[in-house]
């Protein structure tokens, strides 16, 4: 399968990083070092961290989705939105430990105010949103951030199926009264409602260090 990294219109953002530079450059040295000796080239790193960074946020699915699972059989839907406010982001560093990366889930439309896109991934956010709303392919992509030590992986999160209506669809329809007024309580500026299936929810976030993917190389 052919990969595309970059999205044409987007451009490869790197940060200055004034006061870490002394660390910065170690690490930059490092990489380099690392790559000599086993010999990789930059194109192959970014396919390893496009492919590693799948498979990450797939981990990371997966935990979430059981865990929404369990909690909803344990306590309903209502419930459940409790459930979510206290252990998505334990869980998704649970599993970026596991890995050495950091694992963010970022959306215009988000319901928790921390997962407001950061400056770097609010350029990949409106590729994906221009995609889903002229019916194109979202495909997941590397960007260089911090001159390339850090690789961010982003992959399109869309409403696969009728579960997530029940907490993030029409407020009339989908989402019965007790579940609204949970969600009013808890997210008061909640933005992650009126969702139909098939649309853009957010997107994946994963911050890779290179020299992790080097590692695995
Ligand atoms: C039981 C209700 C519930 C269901 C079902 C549910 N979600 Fe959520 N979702 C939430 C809550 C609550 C949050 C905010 C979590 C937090 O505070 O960190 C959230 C947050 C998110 C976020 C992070 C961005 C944001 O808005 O803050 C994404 C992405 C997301 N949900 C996607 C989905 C998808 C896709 C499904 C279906 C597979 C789904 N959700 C099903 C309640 C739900």
């Amino acid at each position: 399968m052919k990969k595309i990294f970059y999205f044409p219109f987007l451009f490869i953002i790197f940060f200055a990083c004034g006061t870490n530079e002394r660390v910065s450059k170690d690490v930059f040295e490092e990489v380099n070092r690392s790559m000599e000796i086993k010999k990789v080239n930059e194109a192959d790193v970014l396919n390893k961290a496009l492919e590693w960074g799948d498979e990450i946020s797939q981990a990371a699915q997966e935990q979430l989705i059981s865990a929404l699972q369990n909690a909803i059989s344990e306590k309903g839907i209502p419930g459940a939105i409790e459930f979510c406010q206290v252990e998505a982001f334990p869980i998704l560093k649970e599993v970026g430990d596991k890995y050495n990366v950091e694992i963010r889930r970022a959306s215009n439309a988000y319901r928790n105010p921390e997962d407001k896109p950061r400056d770097y991934e609010e350029m990949i956010l409106d590729a994906f949103e221009y995609n889903t709303e002229n019916d194109l392919p979202s495909e997941a992509n590397i960007q260089r951030l911090e001159g390339g030590e850090v690789l961010l992986f982003a992959k399109a999160i869309k409403i696969p199926n009728a579960l997530c209506l029940n907490c993030h669809g029409n407020p009339n329809s989908d989402i019965n009264a007790e579940t609204l007024s949970k969600l009013d309580e808890l997210y008061p500026e909640d933005k992650a409602r009126g969702h139909q299936l098939g649309d853009l929810r957010g997107m994946w976030s994963i911050r890779i260090p290179k020299k992790e993917v080097i590692k695995r190389m």
